[in-house]
C-alpha cells in the first residue's frame, strides 16, 4: 500500500527519528522542511539566506518559499511511490497550500501520524539535542518561540486531519524502536 504520510508533534518530540524509520520501512522518501532550510543554509544558497532570518529565530519562513520547496521535491521523482513530510504543513494556510498540491497531483494524503510527549520530556530532549548538535536555532529563546508557534498554529491543525479521519496518534515516550513498530502496527491496519 502506497503511504503518504505527515508526522506531526511539538519540537523534540522525535519527527525526525520515526520519519527515518518510516522512510526506511516503506521504502519512501522522508522529507524534512527544516531540513531542506538547514542544507540550504550550509551551502549559502539564495533559498537559505532568504529563510536564515527566520529560522535563526525560531520564526517561520514565509508561505511563498516555503510552500514551493514542498512542491518542488513532492514532483519529484522518488516521491512517486509515497513520501513522509516532516515539519510540513504547520499552519492552516499551509494546510491549504498542501490540500491544492495534493489535489494537482491526485496524490491525497493517506494518515498524519501524530506523536506526544510530556513537556518535561520534550525539554530534556531539546536541550540534549542543543548540546549535541550546535543547531543554529536552539537558543533558549527560539526554542520558546518555535514552541509558542507550534501551540498556536500547528497543535490545531490536528483536529482538522482528524475530522477527516487521517489522525493516527501515538504516544512519543519511550523506546524508539517500539514507538516505531506502533506505529506501523496502527497504519498497516488502517
Ligand atoms: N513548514 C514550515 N513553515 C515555515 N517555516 C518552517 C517550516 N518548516 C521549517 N521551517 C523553518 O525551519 C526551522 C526549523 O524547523 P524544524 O522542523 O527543523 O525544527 P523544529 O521546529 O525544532 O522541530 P524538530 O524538533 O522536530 O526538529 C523552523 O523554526 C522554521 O523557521
Ligand atoms: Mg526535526
Amino acid at each position: 500500500m502506497v503511504q503518504r504520510l505527515l508526522i506531526m508533534g511539538p519540537q523534540g518530540v522525535g519527527k525526525g527519528t520515526q520519519a527515518a524509520l518510516l522512510s526506511k520501512h516503506y521504502g519512501i522518501p522522508a522529507i524534512s522542511t527544516g531540513d531542506i532550510f538547514r542544507y540550504n543554509l550550509k551551502n549559502g544558497t539564495e533559498l537559505g539566506m532568504q529563510a536564515k532570518a527566520y529560522t535563526d529565530k525560531g520564526e517561520l519562513v514565509p508561505d511563498e518559499l516555503t510552500n514551493k520547496i514542498v512542491k518542488d521535491r513532492l514532483g519529484m521523482e522518488d516521491a512517486a511511490q509515497g513520501w513522509i513530510l516532516d515539519g510540513y504543513p504547520r499552519s492552516s494556510s499551509q494546510v491549504e497550500a498542501l490540500d491544492q498540491m495534493l489535489q494537482e497531483l491526485g496524490t491525497p494524503l493517506t494518515a498524519v501520524v501524530a506523536l506526544d510527549a510530556d513537556h518535561d520530556i520534550l525539554m530534556k530532549r531539546i536541550a540534549k539535542r542543543a548540546e549535541e548538535e550546535g543547531r543554529a536555532d536552539d537558543t533558549p529563546e527560539a526554542i520558546a518561540k518555535r514552541l509558542d508557534i507550534y501551540a498556536e498554529k500547528t497543535a490545531p491543525l490536528l483536529d482538522t486531519y482528524k475530522s477527516r479521519g487521517l489522525l493516527v496518534a501515538v504516544d512519543g515516550q519511550g523506546e524508539v524502536d517500539r514507538i516505531s513498530q506502533t506505529i506501523i502496527e496502527e497504519l498497516d491496519r488502517r
